[in-house]
């Protein structure tokens, strides 16, 4: 679980900087700023990770990772709007939604570090997720675009998987990305 984890953050912090290097150019500075940011707390939770990977006598790269991440950058390395659409409204949400159970496995497994260090980036990953809906709905604005029924095309046309319910509504609506954006996709499957 830490290694999955590891390598999560250590693709997070990819595309932080994708981000900034495929979409920045003509975006305001406060976009660029803000994925600066997002990065240097990705490079953090991979640093944490690693650093209780090698304290249980492991590292990063002794297991194998998938790379789900990455698929979904190159799915959409060519639309700002369906990057931020994807990658933090639905990634990095999904993560709001399964991160408070995988602290409570490590507290009732007796790992109270790993449950601190998984807590400490579910709450940076709300404002991850916050930044992409700020974003995306500010390029939705600038081009006339009214954003749910935009996310929802967007999400139909560059993202293969579904979205599972449960979701952490109380940390979604937190980060801004609220049910009207996921509910009637998640029914429909
Ligand atoms: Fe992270
Ligand atoms: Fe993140």
């Amino acid at each position: 679980m830490l290694h999955a984890l590891a390598h999560i953050e250590y693709g997070a912090i990819d595309l932080a900087f994708d981000m900034i290097g495929r979409f920045g150019q003509g975006a305001p500075r406060n976009f660029v700023d803000d994925w600066i940011k997002v990065g240097a707390d990705e490079a953090l939770h991979f640093a944490l990770l690693m650093r209780r990977l090698h304290a249980l006598g492991s590292g990063y790269g002794e297991l194998p990772a998938h790379d789900g991440l990455w698929e979904a950058a190159e799915a959409t390395a060519d639309d700002r709007l369906a990057r931020l659409a994807i990658v933090p409204m639905i990634l990095e949400a999904r993560g709001l939604d399964v991160t408070p159970l995988t602290v409570s496995r490590f507290e009732s497994a007796g790992d109270i570090t790993s449950a601190r260090i998984l807590d400490r980036i579910y709450h940076d990953e709300i404002s991850h997720v916050a930044t992409g809906v700020r974003w995306f709905e500010h390029f939705c604005r600038d081009q006339r675009f009214d954003p749910v029924p935009q996310w929802r095309s967007l999400v139909q046309r560059h993202f293969k998987g579904s979205l599972k319910p449960p979701f952490n509504d109380s940390a979604r609506n937190a980060a801004g990305l609220t049910t009207d954006f996921y509910i009637t996709l998640a029914a429909n499957g």
